[in-house]
């Protein structure tokens, strides 16, 4: 049984929005008194995942659960879906368009840094269909 479990919606291309779910849970968990550690940690994944929500995906929805033992965020969109998982977890690889690029995104860098700051993460997606990015991290001296 999760100690907390928030759920918030998310918009696809609402540039106006973006980032508000992201620092909501930066301050659930601030709030909470994680060490500033976990809580740089999480953030970073969670403004990622977002961003790449409203850019990439569709409207969808995140989930943070925290639990004695782990802190999980789940992203959901019902998206075009991610056709090749691999690359897109390439340093550099990007799909951005003009408009996103002009904004300042696009450097291909989001799952990657995901990738380095969580302690798990699972992506289930295939084209046409939505994604749901799956991230984990530990607390304590946990080792599940
Ligand atoms: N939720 C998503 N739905 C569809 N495609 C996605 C999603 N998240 C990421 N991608 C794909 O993975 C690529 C790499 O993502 P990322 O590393 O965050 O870089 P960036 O966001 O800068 O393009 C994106 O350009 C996009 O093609
Ligand atoms: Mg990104």
């Amino acid at each position: 049984m999760p100690e907390l479990e928030r759920k918030f919606t998310i918009r696809a291309n609402d540039f106006i929005n973006a980032g508000e779910v992201s620092l909501e849970i930066q301050s659930i968990l601030k709030h909470i008194g994680f060490d500033s550690a976990l809580v740089r940690r999480v953030s970073v994944c969670a403004y990622e995942s977002e961003m790449n929500v409203v850019m990439h995906g569709g409207d969808g929805e995140a989930l943070l659960k925290v639990s004695p033992k782990s802190v999980a965020l789940v992203f959901r969109d019902q998206g075009p879906g991610i056709a090749d998982i691999a690359l897109a977890f390439k340093p550099g690889y990007s799909t951005a368009n003009l408009e996103h690029r002009e904004m300042g995104f696009g450097a291909g860098m989001g799952l990657p840094n995901i990738k380095k700051s969580a302690d798990s993460v699972e992506v289930n997606s295939e084209k046409g269909q939505g994604t749901i990015l799956t991230i984990g991290f530990k607390l304590g001296d946990s080792d599940d």
